[in-house]
This record gives structure tokens, C-alpha cells and sequence, in this order.
């Protein structure tokens, strides 16, 4: 299949991330299922969708009418059959934990038209612990969306071993049709590659403000204005959560057993004490109410 023949996408978990891949898609011609367990979630997602799309009209993002065919293309339901039977392409995204994504691409396999492309937009999980649980692992991929996904335009595709070249030009080929870069890894690692550069950018933002040499504040004034990112480190953890950062290191820590791939001092103590950063008032920086 190419990936122009791509016409009916399904994306399956209406989170943080799942709610925006679902309406990117829908902006871009796809016809798409937004799929949840929840039904709470997917009223929120639909919230969302009619408060951006007049939004982005009145920004300039669309046109009105763009804007219009693309709510009468996204569609919402709890139900894997009705909003998977007949997809071209499927989206994982969601919860990020191994045993309901490898029950949920049994499911998959079962439901999806044989052609279909199943791919996962997991943080960390490689494609390669999903594939066995299908009968069509040349067709299984990563697909790594950025937090706001509406807004990030690049995504991270990774091809495993069991990945055909043709399913990883067509991911290829649909991130292009979202209006987004793609990067392609052609081998999987853990972290991918964004991750994996950002870890050491915190691991030493981290160690230059635990052993006193900076303050979080001259540490993300250096990484802005002399490394010209948009953001520092700390800020940067604040937005993404403490707590994530506590889990993912755990995580890797528990995988390796190596004491340097536990979480630093400083977010073993922000951790326990619940300061996770904005969603919590209070991080590295306090955000009041
Ligand atoms: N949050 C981020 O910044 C970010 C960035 C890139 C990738 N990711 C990845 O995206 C995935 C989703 O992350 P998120 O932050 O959106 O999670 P989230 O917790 O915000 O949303 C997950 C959603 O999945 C739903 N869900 C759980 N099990 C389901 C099932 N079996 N079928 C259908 N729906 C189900 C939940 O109800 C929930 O709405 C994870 O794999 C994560 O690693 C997250």
C-alpha cells in the first residue's frame, strides 16, 4: 500500500497525545476514528476539537471551511471495531505500559483489514515487543509524536528488524502528509533519538546544579541564550512533569540495574515532595494558582 492510498486513519487513546494526532490527521484529509476506553476522555477530546478548530480560523491556521471538513472527518467512539474495522493506518498512543499495548495489537490484528499498518507512538516501548503479537509484523512500526502534537512538526519513525522497507516509506510518507518532518532510525534503541540527546542535557543541566556550580536559572539563561534552544532544562522539566522524569528514570534503572540510570538526587526529593512542576504549581519554578 502507499501512502497515498492511505484514506481512513484509527488512533487509539484520546490522551494527551492521542486527541491531537486524532485531529492533525483529520486536518489532513484522513478520514479518522479517535478510540477510547473511556468515554469521559473522548468527550474532553471533542471539547477540544470545538474550541481549536474556530480558534485556528480566527489565527489564520485553516480556513473556515477546512476547518468545517475536518470536524465532519474525525469521529469518536469506544468502540475498537466500529473505529478500527476498516483503518488503512492505526495509531497506538495509548497508556505507556507493555501488557495492555500487547493485548491491544492482539485485538488489532484481529480487527484491522490484513493491509493495514499498525504502528505505536510509545516513548519507549521499540516496536519489536508488539510485532510477535501480530500476523503481520513486517507491517508493525514506531511512529513518535512530539507533546503538543498539533504544534511539534517533526515525529521520530523506527524501523525494527520485522519493519518492510515499504511500511516504513509509507509512515514516512504519511508523517510528510501531516505537514511534518520525519526522522527515521533505522535501527530501534531505547529513547529513540530526541530522548536519548535530552537525557544528557538534563543529566548534566542536573549534576551543574547539584554540586552547586549553578543556579537552575543561569543554567536555562545559558542553554537559551547561548545554545539558542527555546527552552531550558528546568523549565523543560517543569513543563513535561517531574514525576515523568522520576518514572522514566526508574524504568531505565530497573531495566539496567546501574545506579547512574537512577533519577538524580533533585528529582528523588521534587518527586516526594509532589513538586512535579506546572501541573502542581511548583517545579524547579513556582507558576501560583
Ligand atoms: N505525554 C507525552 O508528552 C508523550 C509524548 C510522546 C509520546 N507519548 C506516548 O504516547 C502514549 C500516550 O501517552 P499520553 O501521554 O497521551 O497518555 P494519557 O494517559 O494522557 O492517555 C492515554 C489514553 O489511553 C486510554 N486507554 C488506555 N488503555 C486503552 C485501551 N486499551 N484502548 C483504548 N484506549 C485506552 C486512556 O483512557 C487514556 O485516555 C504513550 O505511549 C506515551 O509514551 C507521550
Amino acid at each position: 500500500m502507499s501512502a497515498e492510498k492511505v484514506g481512513k486513519v484509527a488512533v487509539i487513546g484520546a490522551g494527551t497525545m492521542g486527541h491531537q494526532i486524532s485531529l492533525c490527521c483529520a486536518l489532513a484529509g484522513l478520514e479518522t476514528f479517535c478510540i477510547d476506553v473511556s468515554a469521559e476522555q473522548l468527550e474532553k477530546a471533542e471539547a477540544f476539537v470545538k474550541k481549536y478548530l474556530p480558534e485556528g480560523v480566527s489565527r489564520g491556521r485553516f480556513t473556515e471551511e477546512e476547518a468545517a471538513a475536518a470536524k465532519q472527518r474525525l469521529r469518536f467512539t469506544t468502540s475498537l471495531e466500529e473505529g478500527a474495522g476498516e483503518a488503512d493506518f492505526v495509531i497506538e498512543a495509548i497508556v505507556e505500559k507493555l501488557e495492555p499495548k500487547k493485548e491491544l495489537f492482539r485485538r488489532l490484528d484481529e480487527i484491522c483489514p490484513p493491509q493495514a499498518i499498525l504502528t505505536t507512538n510509545s516513548s519507549f516501548f521499540v516496536s519489536s515487543l508488539l510485532a510477535p503479537e501480530t500476523g503481520r509484523p513486517d507491517r508493525v512500526c514506531n511512529m513518535h509524536f512530539f507533546n503538543p502534537a498539533l504544534v511539534m512538526n517533526c515525529v521520530e519513525v523506527v524501523q525494527g528488524p520485522h519493519t518492510s522497507p515499504e511500511t516504513a516509506a509509507v509512515v514516512l510518507a504519511l508523517v510528510r502528509r501531516l505537514g511534518k518532518e520525519p526522522m527515521l532510525l533505522h535501527k530501534e534503541i531505547y529513547g529513540f533519538l530526541v530522548n536519548r540527546i535530552l537525557r544528557r542535557i538534563l543529566d548534566e543541566a542536573l549534576f551543574l546544579f547539584e554540586t552547586g556550580v549553578a543556579s537552575a536559572e543561569d543554567i536555562d539563561s545559558a542553554v537559551v541564550n547561548a545554545l539558542g534552544h527555546r527552552i531550558g532544562p528546568f523549565a523543560l522539566m517543569d513543563l513535561i512533569g517531574i514525576d515523568l522524569s522520576y518514572h522514566v528514570a526508574m524504568e531505565r534503572y530497573r531495566d539496567s540495574n546501574d545506579p547512574a540510570d537512577k533519577p538524580s538526587p533533585t528529582v528523588v526529593e521534587k518527586y516526594v515532595k509532589g513538586e512535579w512542576g506546572r501541573k502542581k504549581g511548583r517545579g524547579f519554578y513556582s507558576y501560583g494558582k
